[in-house]
Order: C-alpha cells, then sequence, then structure tokens
C-alpha cells in the first residue's frame, strides 16, 4: 500500500484534501490521471448500465435532501455506527475497530483499555438552507444516491413509459461522517457511488438479485479485475438490513484485507411504501396486463467509484524487470490498466526534440489522434525514460517518430511510426494512416 499511495500522490492521481493546510482526514483530490480514471469508470459503468439497455434510465439527484425523505427512509433515525472513546490517547472508535487481547477490548492505536460504553453516531452530515437557522431549515447531505431515485420514482415512470421491470440509474456524491476514515481512499467521508435501483414484480426479486450480482461481477472483470480476487459474500441474516430478503457483498482483495467493493441488496418494497406513506403521494404502478396496483420491489447493485478506483490500481500495480539505455535491467514501474480505463491511451514521442521535422510529424500525430483518445505528447529526456514515465502511469500504447518515418533510410517506411506496447514492450511498424484505427481497436 506504501508503494501505491506514494505512487498516487507522486504521478498527480491521488492528493489529500487541503493539504497545504495540513490536510482534511477522510478527504481526498484526485488530479489530473485520478480525474480521467474515476472518469473512465464512470463513463464505462454508465455505457453499460444505461446506454446499452433498454430497461434503464438515468437521473441526477440533488446532494441535499429535504430532512423528510431522510425520515421516510429510517436515516435520520437509524443510520449510524456505535462509537466508543478511549480515554488515554482520545481516540473515536467505531466499536468493531477495538482490537481483543485475553479477552479484554483494548483501543487498537495505544492499546488502552480505559473505554467509553458505545454510543449511536449519526453519519449524515446536516446543515442549512436559507437564511433561517433553526430547525425549519435543516437539510442533510445525501448519504447514499438510491434516496432521490425512490423519489423521483413516479415521474420518471411517467416520462419514461417503462414497464416493469426496469431500472434508474444514478452516479453522484454521497457523504458520510465516518468515525473513523481508513486505508486510503477506501473509507472516505465525500465519494461517490454508482447506483441502479431495479424495479420489478415481488416474485421476481430473487431472481433478479442473482441476475445483477452475475452483472456486476462481469463488470468488474471487463475493467480488469480478475475474477479470482472478488468475492462474493452471502450476507448474513443477522446482518441484513431488515427490509432486505437477499444481499451479496462484491469484495476484492486489497493489500490490507479482503473488502467490500459492491453491495448488491434486494430490498423489497421497503423505500417506496415508506415514501409513500410519509408523503401520502401513491407511488403505486399499475400493470395493466394483470389489471394489478401495487408498489414495486427492487434490487439495487450499488458501488463505490473511488473504492473501485484503488481496486483498480492496486489491481494494476506491478514491477518487472526492464532495459535501461545501456541495456542493464532496471526495475520497472507498470500500471496495468486496461487500455479502456488506463487515463492516458497514447504517448507520442518525437526522437529527438532539437529535430523541426521530427517534432512537426509527432504533433501531427497528436492532433488526429486526440479527437478520438487521450494523448500525452512528450519529448523530453531519453526515449526509454519516456517509456517508463508512461509505464508509470499505465499508458497502454506508446507511438515514436523515427528517421525512419522521415524516410531517410529506407523510402518504404517514410510515414510509418513504431508502435510500442507497455505490457509486452514489443513494438511493431504501422503507417501514420493506420494509427488511428488501430489504436482505436485497441483501446476497449
Ligand atoms: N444505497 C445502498 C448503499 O449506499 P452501502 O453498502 O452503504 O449501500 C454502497 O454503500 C457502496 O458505496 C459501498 O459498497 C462502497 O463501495 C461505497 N461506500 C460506502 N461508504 C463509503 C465510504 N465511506 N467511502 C468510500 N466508499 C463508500
Amino acid at each position: 500500500m506504501e508503494k501505491i499511495v506514494s505512487l498516487c500522490k507522486r504521478r498527480g492521481f491521488i492528493f489529500q484534501s487541503s493539504e497545504i493546510y495540513g490536510g482534511l482526514n477522510g478527504l481526498w483530490d484526485y488530479g489530473p490521471l485520478g480525474v480521467e480514471l474515476k472518469r473512465n469508470l464512470k463513463n464505462y459503468w454508465w455505457q453499460v448500465t444505461v446506454h446499452e439497455r433498454d430497461d434503464v434510465v438515468g437521473m441526477d439527484g440533488s446532494i441535499l435532501t429535504h430532512p423528510a425523505v431522510l425520515k421516510a427512509s429510517g436515516h435520520v433515525e437509524g443510520f449510524s455506527d456505535p462509537m466508543i472513546d478511549c480515554r488515554t490517547c482520545k481516540a473515536h472508535l467505531r466499536a468493531d475497530q477495538l482490537v481483543e487481547k485475553k479477552g479484554v477490548k483494548q483501543c487498537p492505536n495505544c492499546g488502552g483499555k480505559d473505554l467509553t460504553a458505545p454510543r449511536q453516531f449519526n453519519l449524515m452530515f446536516e446543515t442549512q438552507v436559507g437564511a433561517a437557522a433553526d430547525e425549519s431549515s435543516i437539510a442533510y447531505l445525501r448519504p447514499e444516491t438510491a434516496q432521490s431515485i425512490f423519489v423521483q420514482f413516479k415521474n420518471i415512470l411517467e416520462v419514461s413509459r417503462k414497464k416493469l421491470p426496469f431500472g434508474i440509474a444514478q452516479i453522484g456524491k454521497a457523504f458520510r461522517n465516518e468515525i473513523n476514515p481508513r486505508n486510503f481512499t477506501f473509507r472516505s467521508r465525500e465519494f461517490e457511488q454508482m447506483e441502479l435501483e431495479y424495479f420489478c414484480r415481488p416474485e421476481q426479486g430473487m431472481e433478479l438479485l442473482e441476475y445483477w450480482k452475475e452483472e456486476r461481477l462481469k463488470f468488474y472483470e471487463n475493467i480488469g479485475i480478475p475474477r479470482n480476487k472478488l468475492h462474493v459474500l452471502t450476507v448474513p441474516d443477522d446482518e441484513r438490513a431488515f427490509y432486505s430478503k437477499g444481499t451479496y457483498d462484491i469484495e476484492y482483495d486489497f493489500p490490507f484485507g479482503r473488502q467490500e467493493l459492491e453491495g448488491v441488496a434486494y430490498r423489497t418494497d421497503y423505500d417506496l411504501s415508506q415514501h409513500q406513506k410519509a408523503s401520502g403521494k401513491s407511488l403505486e404502478y399499475f400493470d395493466e396486463e394483470a389489471k394489478q396496483r401495487f408498489v414495486p420491489h427492487v434490487v439495487e447493485p450499488s458501488a463505490g467509484v473511488e473504492r473501485t478506483v484503488l481496486a483498480l490500481i492496486c489491481e494494476a500495480y506491478s514491477e518487472d524487470q526492464a532495459p535501461d539505455e545501456k541495456g542493464k535491467m532496471e526495475t520497472r514501474i507498470v500500471l496495468r490498466f486496461r487500455p479502456r480505463i488506463a487515463p492516458i491511451k497514447c504517448g507520442v514521442f518525437p526522437l529527438l526534440k532539437n529535430n523541426p521535422q521530427l517534432v512537426g510529424k509527432a504533433k501531427e500525430i497528436v492532433s488526429r489522434l486526440r479527437p478520438q483518445m487521450t494523448v500525452f505528447y512528450d519529448e523530453s529526456g531519453a526515449i526509454g525514460r519516456r517509456y517508463r514515465r508512461q509505464d508509470e502511469i499505465g499508458t497502454p500504447f506508446g507511438v515514436t517518430v523515427d528517421f525512419e518515418t522521415l524516410g531517410e533510410k529506407d523510402p518504404a517506411l517514410r510515414d510509418t511510426v513504431t508502435l510500442r506496447d507497455r505490457d509486452s514492450m514489443k513494438q511493431e511498424r504501422v503507417t501514420i494512416q493506420d494509427l488511428p484505427a488501430i489504436l482505436r481497436d485497441r483501446v476497449v
């Protein structure tokens, strides 16, 4: 993890929020490469969850949420973790983070045994909307994106004219005042969720729970997280939300242990029924064929953007041996991202920066490729160094413009370049003409 955290900072994936002021715990800023990685992940999720399906539509709800919504959903009363304070080092701890030695609970930071009794700590951030600072102006930063989907269910049903089963998808920020943020970005106080609420008839719920678990496993494999590093935990009855008839956690083997990436839950008709009761507005669905009116049930795959980004970086990180400029083997750090996820798809390098013809050709290639993909132009330093810099940020392809491109050695090679593969380090010669199509085919 130390190597990964250091690489993330050094190369501009992830920085601590407000770092120059000492940082704000549990909050992170994504740099130039981190934001590309996040976008690629979210775009791919949106593509397969919404664009490639006939039965899912999207929405984008507000973050500030009416307290009535979160009262009805149970968050105001019950969205809390048991908190314990260590009287020795003053740490605030989640009850499940205590360590037990010889049957005695201890503080994991200082080993202190003088601990307070557990008390419930609500994880929601409360704020005030408008000028009046009283009870009536309270609003919350949403702790999950799901509730705005439930609350807009009727509007979206009407405008989209979908029939059951169908889903509403959303990607957006969620906020939780986690007692103890930890493991780099894994548990943060501000994060993004990619959530789908898939509405169905009650008798379809269990089957769709299985279906969505499998779809989500396929998704992770398609972004480069192999099946053998993913684990499906069936959440036991006593740990499941009381309204859920079945929940799976999809877990990943992080360097700090096996941890949850995503939850896939069959939430029954709990949420819609609660909002129907509290708002007094019907959230029923009318099944024209069966001539039945009922509150739909829902299956929810809910994934975290930052956790998946962290898993992608952990999975991609590797070190191997590669020859340096003089042919001596050295350790190479390489992020083996799938091309579709990689922040930069292609590096373009003129062999020499002081040769206007080489530079001109290289810049021409950059302009041709840029409308289709992210490209990094680099003319500084030895070519081997430039390859290493791109390997370290996971750029899958490198294009070098050399004297053969100018036709100086062999006129038949005029307007060809070398195309280097990050993983095999093999190089092939391709024409500039063919390059955009070749790369387009491989950036998947
Ligand atoms: N709507 C259901 C829901 O919010 P959850 O299991 O509490 O369920 C879903 O959250 C996902 O959101 C988690 O699997 C995780 O990927 C992400 N997530 C939750 N809390 C997080 C946190 N504090 N930091 C980063 N990601 C978090």
